[in-house]
C-alpha cells in the first residue's frame, strides 16, 4: 500500500502550544514534550508510533525525547524514529528539537554503560545512524557515573558539541554536588547545560528537596521534568483499579506494589480537587508544575492521541489559588 504523504497541521503554532525559554539560553521548547521511553519501540506498531508522533507535531509539540535505551527493545524507539524522520518528518526537521542520551547500559562488555568518553561518544554515533540524523539538538549525559573521573564525561560532551553531532548538552539525575561541578566545567568551556533532567511531580519533589532544581536554575539552565504523571499514577488511569495494557499491568516500571490505600485516597483527593477546577486529575498533575516559569517544559508519555489532547489541556489554566495549593499540599504531603 503507497502512504499518503504526511503534511502537517498548517495550524500547528497556532493551536494553543506556549513555548517558553530554557534557562539562559535562546532555544524555546513546548510547555508540553513528548518522551519515547515506553511506547514507541518494537513492541508497538509503527502506525500507532507514526499516529501519536505526527499528532504531537500537529498540536505544536515540536520537542521529542529520546535515548538509546528507549523501546522496548533498546534501540527500538530511535530506530522508529529513523523511519519517522524517512516518512513524515525529514522536510521539517529544523522545526524539530530532537533529544537523545547515553548512561544507562545500552551494550554488552564495559564500554555499552555508564559515563566513560568511550561510551558517550559511540552511544551518539550509533544513535545517529537509528534516527537517521546529522546531529541531534542535545545531547544528555543519562546519569552520573560514580566510577569515572566527572572530568571525562563532561569532556566528552563539550567534545561532542565541538564536532557538530549535537547543537547543546544536559545532564540527567546528576545528585546535587556532581551537578554544581558539572555546571562549572561547562560553562567555563562556553558549552553551558541547557537543560538539566529529573523527575519532579506532586507526588515526587525530590529535585525541590535535594537543592538541585534551584541550582541549576542559579547556574542559568533550563530545567525539564520526566515522569510528570508519575508515569500514570497521577491520571484516571488507576483509580478504578488495573486497566489491562497499563503500564503497571506489565509491571516493568510501574508496580502494582505502588498503588496502596494511603496512595489510591490521595489520588482521589486530588481527581476531586481537579475537577473542580475542572481538569481532569493528569491536566492539574501537569499545571501544578507548569506553573512554575522556572520549569522548561514537562516530558510526558504517551499510548494514545486521546492521552496526549487531554494533557496538552493543562496548558489551559496554569493558576492556582493559595486555597488549592494548600489542599494539594495536604493531600500530598500531610
Ligand atoms: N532521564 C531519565 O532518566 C528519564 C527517566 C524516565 C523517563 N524519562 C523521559 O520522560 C518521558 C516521560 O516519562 P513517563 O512516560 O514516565 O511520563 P508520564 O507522563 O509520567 O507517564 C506516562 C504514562 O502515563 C499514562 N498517561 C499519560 N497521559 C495520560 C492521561 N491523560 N490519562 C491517563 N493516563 C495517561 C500513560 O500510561 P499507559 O501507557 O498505561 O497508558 C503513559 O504511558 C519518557 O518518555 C522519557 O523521555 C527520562
Amino acid at each position: 500500500m503507497i502512504e499518503p504523504p504526511y503534511n502537517p497541521s498548517p495550524s500547528r503554532y497556532d493551536d494553543g502550544m506556549i513555548y517558553r525559554r530554557a534557562g539562559r539560553s535562546g532555544v524555546l521548547l513546548p510547555l508540553v514534550s513528548l518522551g519515547l521511553w515506553q511506547n514507541f519501540g518494537s513492541r508497538q506498531s509503527f502506525s500507532k508510533v507514526c499516529e501519536m508522533a505526527r499528532y504531537a507535531f500537529d498540536r505544536g509539540i515540536v520537542h521529542f525525547d529520546l535515548a538509546n535505551n528507549y523501546g522496548p527493545e533498546y534501540g527500538t524507539a530511535e530506530e522508529n524514529f529513523g523511519r519517522l524522520m524517512e516518512r513524515s518528518f525529514r522536510p521539517y526537521r529544523d522545526e524539530l528539537f530532537i533529544s537523545t542520551k547515553a548512561g544507562y547500559d545500552m551494550w554488552p562488555g564495559p564500554y555499552g554503560n555508564w559515563g566513560s568518553r568511550k561510551y558517550l561518544m559511540a552511544s551518539l554515533d550509533q544513535s545517529l545512524r537509528r534516527m537517521k540524523l546529522d546531529y541531534v539538538d542535545l545531547f544528555y549525559s543519562h546519569r552520573y557515573d560514580p566510577e569515572t573521573p566527572l572530568e571525562e564525561t563532561l569532556q566528552a560532551l563539550v567534545d561532542i558539541v565541538r564536532s557538530g553531532r549535537a547543537l547543546y548538552i544536559g545532564l540527567s539525575r546528576y545528585p546535587l554536588e556532581a551537578a554544581r561541578f558539572a555546571f562549572d566545567y561547562l560553562a567555563a568551556r562556553d558549552v553551558p547545560c541547557l537543560l538539566f533532567q529529573d523527575r519532579y511531580n506532586l507526588l515526587d519533589r525530590a529535585p525541590v528537596e535535594s537543592g538541585v532544581f534551584d541550582l541549576s536554575v542559579a547556574a542559568g539552565s533550563g530545567f525539564i521534568v520526566f515522569s510528570p504523571l508519575a508515569q500514570g499514577l497521577l491520571t484516571n488511569r488507576y483509580l478504578g483499579g488495573i486497566p489491562a495494557g497499563s503500564r503497571m499491568s506489565e509491571g516493568r516500571t510501574l508496580r502494582s506494589e505502588v498503588l496502596d490505600e494511603a496512595t489510591l485516597n490521595r489520588l482521589r483527593g486530588l481527581d476531586d480537587l481537579a475537577r473542580q477546577r475542572g481538569q481532569t486529575l493528569a491536566e492539574m498533575a501537569l499545571s501544578w508544575l507548569l506553573r512554575d516559569e522556572r520549569i522548561s517544559s514537562v516530558i510526558i508519555g504517551a499510548s494514545s492521541t486521546a492521552q496526549i489532547a487531554d494533557n496538552l489541556r493543562a496548558m489551559e489554566n496554569l493558576n492556582f489559588s493559595d486555597d488549592e495549593l494548600a489542599r494539594i499540599e495536604h493531600l500530598t504531603r500531610g
